[in-house]
């Protein structure tokens, strides 16, 4: 067992080529009202995929943009774990599909790579960082780095209320020891338990309770929280500068950022400033019932969330976060990767010395678990953020009428046969090239 540092190193994402914009297309088309996207759940637009990305064309660009940026080749990897939950194969790993990408464009190949996929729903992205991670600490890495891709295509069954939280998009992560980007911590915490809340049986599209997914979220988010500071010791909200959370809509984590601070002030020099204004918290034992303590945390939690105390919390640690899940929707397995991105690049941006500073990660599954684990930012994370081109890809996004979301909705899903045309021109980039003999999909790269 090494005690050395052990992070990530750099990351890449990349974003489906097509854009969805929720305020002026979907919600008209749906007879809504745009603030229910954009106030309510808090997002603006989706990424989707054109008719020639999946979830291993997605991966593989990411990879490759972050192998080259990196300079490495085949040989310097040990390990390749794609976390996803839009697999199309019950046998043979999206990683293996992603190596022979790669293979295609560089010398050598992954023979003595180790290949993987890992599944629980989101959750999945993040436990492919701690097998990297434990891989690494337990000292079987040979020098080695871990590529971890977490990719998805988040579509939903047309007309489902979760239609307008999808998203498409992957994040190639480098999991190494001494990272340039965040290290992270020992300690973890996680809340765990057998739910039906979101799940695919032998179907493309998920079966989803979306009203029951919030509050299990929440649920299995305070469970891990309560766990990691078992391990990690009370957190502060002086701790932290960033909160990055798995945002399946940013209303999502604004729900659940209310009741951390009300947990994490508890007991505090905070709660006490806040007590002349709203009081303190409640606690069980001033109760006889249950009922009437669940009701005043609840009229305590309303209050909390209009104080100047919260409020400046919120701005400075939560909200830069959600920049980037705004533009995009969710990323199932990719999307807390994308709000640590989406965090830390509002400091590089805001021109900030945050070596040094600290993140509290919190990723979900459904199913159901969260998990919550410590991460610090290093030296060299202004050069890894400033390396991105997520803005350019997202500005370059193909904007869709409302036909052509449907036609692409279409060519996407398993049980239709279409034959949409391409909306983009693929470009130095990995596309889909048709089916094999066996079924297989095969992949060609586009100069
Ligand atoms: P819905 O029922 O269509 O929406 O779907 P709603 O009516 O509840 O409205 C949403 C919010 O907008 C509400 O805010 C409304 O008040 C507000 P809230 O009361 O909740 O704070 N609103 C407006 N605000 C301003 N102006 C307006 C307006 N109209 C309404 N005009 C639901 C919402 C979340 C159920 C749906 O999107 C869904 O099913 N999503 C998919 C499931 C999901 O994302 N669950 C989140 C937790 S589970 C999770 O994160 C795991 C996941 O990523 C999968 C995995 O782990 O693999 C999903």
């Amino acid at each position: 067992m090494t005690d050395t540092s052990v992070g990530i190193d750099a990351v890449e994402i990349h974003a489906g080529k097509l854009k969805l914009d929720l305020a002026e297309t979907f919600a008209p088309a749906m007879g809504d009202d745009p603030g229910k996207y954009t106030k309510g759940l808090g997002l603006y637009a989706s990424s989707l995929p054109d008719t020639y990305e999946d979830i291993v064309t997605m991966g593989a660009n990411a990879a490759h943009r972050l192998m080259e940026r990196k300079g490495l080749e085949p040989e310097d990897i040990g390990r390749i774990d794609v976390a996803t939950e839009s697999a199309f194969d019950h046998s043979k790993p999206v990683s293996t599909y992603i190596a022979g990408c790669l293979e295609q464009v560089f010398e050598g190949d992954f023979h003595h790579a180790n290949k993987g996929e890992r599944k629980f729903a989101c959750v999945s992205g993040t436990q492919s960082v701690d097998d990297a991670y434990n891989w690494i600490r337990a000292g079987r890495n040979r020098g080695r780095a871990a590529l971890v891709v977490a990719t998805d295509t988040a579509l939903y069954a047309r007309d489902d209320p979760g239609e307008a939280t999808q998203g498409a998009g992957a994040v190639a992560m480098l999991i190494d020891e001494d990272p340039d980007f965040v290290e992270l911590s020992t300690e973890q915490g996680y809340g765990s338990a057998d739910e039906t809340d979101f799940l695919k049986p032998q179907q493309q599209f998920p079966s989803v309770d979306g009203k029951r997914s919030v509050n299990v979220y929440l649920a299995r988010m305070r469970e891990a929280l309560v766990d990691y500071e078992s391990v990690g010791g009370d957190i502060h909200p002086d701790d932290f500068r960033l909160g990055p959370f798995h945002t399946p809509f940013p209303g999502m984590v604004r729900k659940a950022a209310v009741l951390a601070y009300r947990h994490i002030t508890r007991d505090t020099e905070i709660e006490e400033e806040l007590a002349e204004e709203i009081g303190r918290q409640p606690r069980p034992e001033a109760f006889d019932d249950e009922e009437a303590y669940t009701e005043a945390l609840g009229e305590y939690t309303d209050a909390l969330k209009d104080t100047d105390h919260y409020q400046g919390w919120y701005d400075r640690t939560i909200d830069p976060t959600l920049d980037l899940s705004r533009e995009v929707g969710n990323w199932y397995t990719g999307s807390v990767h994308v709000a640590r991105v989406s965090g830390i690049r509002s400091l590089v941006e805001d021109g900030e010395d945050a070596e040094g500073e600290k993140l509290l990660v919190g990723s979900y599954g459904s199913g159901a678990q969260a998990e919550i684990h410590v991460e610090t930012i290093q030296e060299n994370y202004e050069s890894e953020i400033e390396a991105l081109n997520v803005d350019e890809q997202l500005a370059a996004r193909y904007d869709l009428s409302f036909d052509e979301y449907e036609d692409v909705h279409d060519a996407h899903n398993f049980d239709e046969e279409t034959s949409v045309e391409e909306f983009t021109a693929p470009d130095g980039e990995f596309v889909f090239d048709g089916w094999g003999r066996m079924g297989e999909r095969k992949y060609r790269y586009v100069e």
